[in-house]
């Protein structure tokens, strides 16, 4: 990483196209927001105190959103065109000197790899400017590359601007540069208003260079999706899709089965340790972090969740912000949120839902039963259809339950409750009073048995 590098990435529109009230650089692909892949690119060349983002339209959402990034923001008032953006930098800190390397906000899939290729290419070449290129089948609405006898940047003209003979070069334009900040100001101070749009083009600059003798080298990408910019949400729907195989086949060659990948959604930031397999259709979103062995079944999605080795997802459980740890079960059809932790050897059943609660070591919880604000000891049982009452409409209330405690089916917990280690509760019980440890609960009314009665009432007669 060189110090006398600074990015200056371009993020001001709203984008017309997307059809949307927010702006374009804030819509999401891969997990992140468009803008906060590139940021990550850019701290591939750049510390982030060399990175600036122009924003514009909805400049305080675009700030706070990756303002933990560490970046700075320069605002860009009114929307005056590609050139303008970049010329509003020129007086900050460091950008007089050194390189500037313009990156587009809505431009997500740039790799960190190109950036520094482009970097390498400019330097060896000692131009004025390196721009990056790529062929497109279908050039249109792009700016084209007219190159000169020796194959340096003659013009970019837009598509507007463009003749027909331009329009048939498929060579177009990305948008992405890296600049002599020496070179960059003075002719870019030069550049006038284009007459058609009143926007101030920095693809006019290349003109500019090149009557002062000053050249542009193209560096030609092979892969057009690293260049592709976003207008609409067609285009963010393929660059979505982009960074989901980038993803499940980064985690494929690294060791973790997927069933049917392209049916999978990983978010960028998501680790998956090896032998691990995945499920068709599983979601595994946010921070979410699962080590070796572990298996996800079909349908589940886990966001924030963090899996230790062997520990076992069955499929269509939802798995938010909390934890599993080694050899541990949930599911099918499990909840957990809210920071709910199953210990060691632990399961959950189908139907289960825990928020806010621990299961110790080896307990169980296997049918439907909701557990709420709950520390649970080790090796307890919890029946079916167990109840914790943990809101009493005004407050939430905690439940205790011993080590080695058996939850009777269908008992109902008024909490704060707390049920002692290696105590009983009936099933059915309604639990108010605490349990002592190593005692009976019986909290429900007793059976009366009424012999000969269904046998009568047949026999009446119909009234
Ligand atoms: C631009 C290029 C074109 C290139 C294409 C690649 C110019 C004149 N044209 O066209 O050659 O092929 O990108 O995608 O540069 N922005 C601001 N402030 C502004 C204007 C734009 O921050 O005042 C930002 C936008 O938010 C966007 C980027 O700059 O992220 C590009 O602007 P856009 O208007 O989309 O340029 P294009 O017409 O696509
Ligand atoms: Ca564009």
């Amino acid at each position: 990483m060189s110090s006398n590098v600074s990015v200056v990435i371009l993020a001001a529109g709203l984008g017309t196209r997307m059809k949307s009230n927010l702006a374009k650089v804030l819509h999401r692909a891969g997990g992140a927001c468009l803008l906060e892949h590139v940021i990550l690119a850019a701290k591939s060349i750049a510390p982030p105190d060399r990175i600036t983002a122009v924003i514009g339209h909805q400049a305080d959402r675009v700030r706070a959103e990756v303002a933990r990034l560490g970046i700075s923001f320069h605002v860009q008032e009114e929307q005056k065109g590609t050139g303008h953006a970049l010329h509003i930098c020129a007086g900050l800190p460091g950008h007089r000197s050194g390189r500037i390397v313009v990156l587009y906000g809505d431009c997500p899939l740039l790799s960190p790899v190109t950036l520094q290729r482009l970097m390498q290419v400019h330097e060896q070449s000692g131009c004025a400017a390196t721009v990056i290129t790529t062929h497109l089948n279908n050039p249109t609405g792009y700016g084209r590359i007219i190159r000169d006898a020796r194959g340096y940047v003659e013009a970019i003209v837009e598509e507007k601007a463009a003749t027909s003979e331009q329009k048939l070069v498929t060579e177009i334009n990305s948008g992405i540069y890296c600049f002599e900040a020496a070179a960059l100001w003075p002719h870019l101070d030069r550049v006038q208003p284009n007459p058609a749009s009143g926007e101030i083009y920095l693809t006019d600059v290349v003109e500019h260079f090149r009557t002062s003798g000053l050249a542009t080298i193209p560096l030609a990408v092979e892969d057009p999706n690293e260049v592709l910019g976003i207008n609409t949400r067609v285009e963010l729907a393929e660059v979505d899709r982009i960074f989901r195989q980038r993803k499940t086949r980064e985690l494929m060659l690294s060791g973790v089965t997927i069933e049917k990948p392209e049916t999978v959604t990983v978010d960028f930031a998501v680790e998956v340790g090896r032998d691990t397999m995945i499920g068709p259709f599983a979601q595994l979103l946010g921070r979410t972090k699962i080590g070796e062995e572990c298996s996800i079944g079909a349908c589940s999605i886990l966001d924030n969740a963090e899996l230790e080795d062997g520990a076992q997802v069955h499929p269509f459980s939802s798995v938010q912000d909390s934890r599993l740890a080694a050899g541990a079960h949930a599911g099918p059809y499990a909840r957990l949120r809210m920071g709910a932790v199953v210990e060691k050897e632990a399961h959950v059943g189908n139907f289960v839902e825990l928020k806010k609660t621990r299961l110790g070591r080896g307990s169980k919880a296997m049918h439907l039963a909701y557990l709420g604000d709950s520390t649970i000891g080790a090796n307890v049982n919890i029946g079916a259809g167990t109840i914790t009452c943990n809101y009493d409409g005004q407050k939430k209330h905690p439940t205790l339950i011993g080590d080695g405690a058996f939850v009777g089916s269908n008992s109902t917990l008024v909490a704060p409750a707390e049920i002692g280690a290696g105590s009983y509760v009936a099933a059915a019980s309604v639990v108010t009073e605490p349990v002592p440890e190593d005692a009976l609960a019986i909290g429900r009314g007793r059976q009366v048995n009424k012999e000969g009665w269904a046998k009568r009432r047949r026999e009446q007669p119909a009234k």
